[in-house]
């Protein structure tokens, strides 16, 4: 099993939002999205479960206006934050791929670099 991986600062990402980021991992780039609700944090790919595209078309847009929805922008489908399930669009019923993580220290990590791939 792999060393947990550091993601972000958890305070890089605003409470009740999201916010994406761009690991290296070996060589491979791992696009992500980090929800925070106050201490609590999940970490999806960036890529939405309809075709695959990362969910933002505009930088550092992963939210519904109301707030309470991850939101792909190319066609309009709505997850919930705590899950990754899409609850409307052309995928709904399926989920965002969530990977295993955790906050502590003021750090958001992937809990292991072999779960995450
Ligand atoms: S690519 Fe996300 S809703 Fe179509």
């Amino acid at each position: 099993m792999s060393a947990p991986i550091p993601i972000c600062r958890t305070d890089q990402v605003p409470n009740r939002s999201a916010h994406g980021f761009l690991l290296d991992l070996d060589d491979r780039p791992l696009n992500l999205i980090v929800f925070r609700r106050d201490g609590d944090v999940r970490v999806f790919v960036n890529a939405c479960p309809h075709v695959g595209t990362p969910l933002e078309i505009f930088p550092g847009r992963f939210m519904t206006r109301d707030g309470r929805h991850l939101l792909c922008s190319t066609h309009g489908a709505r997850f919930r934050p705590e899950d990754g399930l899409c609850i409307a669009g052309p995928c709904k019923g399926k989920y965002l791929s969530a990977l295993p993580c955790f906050n502590r220290d003021g750090t958001v990590w992937l809990s292991s670099g072999d779960a995450a791939i």
